[in-house]
C-alpha cells in the first residue's frame, strides 16, 4: 500500500530492450526512463508493440537482451507496488465486493482495513449497487470498471492499463479516465497504452510513440499533439499511418 513518505520503486528505467519470440524480433532496442508521476500514454498501430512493452514492464514477460530496472529506493522488489489492467479484464467467479476483496488480501491488507477500501473502489467506479452481484454477469464495460477498482484499492505506486476502454461505450470510457485522473492525484504512475488518439489527449502528459517495435518518439504530451517531431508518428497522427503500414510489408 501507498503512503505519502514510503520509499518509491520509480523511477522505471529501460535500457537496450528488445524481446524476441520464435523467430520475430518485436520490441527492438528500446531505451527510455520514465518518471513519477506523470501519465505515461503509449500509442502507436496496431502490432506496434503497445501490449508487450507493457508486459515487459509489469515484469511478465523478460527481455531477450537488454535491462529493465526500477531506480527507486524500493526498486528492488517491485512487484508488490505495481498493478495491471488488461484489455480483457481478467475476474473471480465470485461476488464483485469479492474480487477486491480477494486482491487486497493476497496484498497482506489486514481484514479490517478492506471493508473501506472497496466500499470508496466502488463508488469510484460506480459500482456500488453491483457490491453483491456476481462479477461474471456485469456487463463488459462494467466488468473494465471492475478490474480498474481493484487496482485502484491497492494503491499501487505504478499502474500499467493496456488499451482499456478498447471495446467499451463512451460512457463506462468516461468512468474510466475519471478513476485514471483521481488515481494520478493521489499519487500513482499510470502507463497506459490506447489506440483512442482523443483519449490520449486527455490523459496524457507524456506520449511514447511506437511504431514496428521501435520508440520512435517520447515527448511531452503538449508537444507532441502540437508537432510531433518523428515523421511517422505525424502520419499516425493525420490517420495516414494504419493503410500506409500494410503496403509497407512488402520490402521496396
Ligand atoms: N506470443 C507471441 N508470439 C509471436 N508474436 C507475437 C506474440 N505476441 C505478440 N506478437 C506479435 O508482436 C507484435 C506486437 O504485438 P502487440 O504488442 O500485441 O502489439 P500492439 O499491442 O501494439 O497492437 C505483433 O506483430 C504481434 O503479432
Ligand atoms: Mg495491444
Amino acid at each position: 500500500m501507498m503512503s505519502a513518505d514510503a520509499p518509491t520503486i520509480l523511477p522505471l528505467e529501460l535500457n537496450a530492450v528488445s524481446l524476441t519470440l520464435g523467430d520475430k524480433r518485436l520490441i527492438k532496442d528500446i531505451s527510455c526512463t520514465l518518471e513519477a508521476p506523470q501519465i505515461t500514454i503509449i500509442i502507436g498501430p496496431n502490432g506496434a508493440g503497445k501490449s508487450l512493452l507493457l508486459r515487459l514492464c509489469h515484469g511478465l514477460l523478460q527481455p531477450s537482451a537488454g535491462a529493465i530496472d526500477w531506480r527507486g529506493a524500493a526498486g528492488r522488489n517491485p512487484s508488490p507496488h505495481q498493478a495491471m489492467v488488461f484489455q480483457r479484464p481478467v475476474l473471480l467467479r465470485r461476488s464483485v465486493q469479492a474480487n477486491i476483496d480477494f486482491a487486497l488480501s493476497l496484498r497482506k491488507v489486514p481484514r479490517r482495513r478492506r471493508r473501506a477500501l472497496i466500499e470508496e473502489a466502488l463508488t469510484r467506479a460506480g459500482l456500488k449497487r453491483f457490491a453483491k452481484s456476481s462479477a461474471r454477469l456485469l456487463s463488459f464495460g462494467e466488468q473494465q470498471r471492475l478490474a480498474l477498482a481493484r487496482s485502484w484499492a491497492l494503491r499501487p505506486q505504478v499502474l500499467f492499463l493496456d488499451e482499456p476502454t478498447a471495446s467499451i461505450d463512451p460512457a463506462a470510457t468516461h468512468v474510466i479516465e475519471e478513476v485514471i485522473l483521481a488515481m494520478r492525484e493521489e499519487g500513482t504512475k499510470i502507463i497506459m497504452s490506447t489506440h483512442d488518439l482523443g483519449q490520449a489527449r486527455r490523459l496524457a502528459d507524456e506520449v511514447l510513440f511506437l511504431h514496428r517495435g521501435r520508440l520512435k518518439e517520447k515527448s511531452d504530451a503538449a508537444a507532441f499533439f502540437a508537432a510531433p517531431k518523428n515523421d511517422l508518428a505525424q502520419a499516425f497522427l493525420r490517420g495516414e499511418l494504419l493503410w500506409w503500414q500494410r503496403r509497407e510489408l512488402t520490402p521496396p
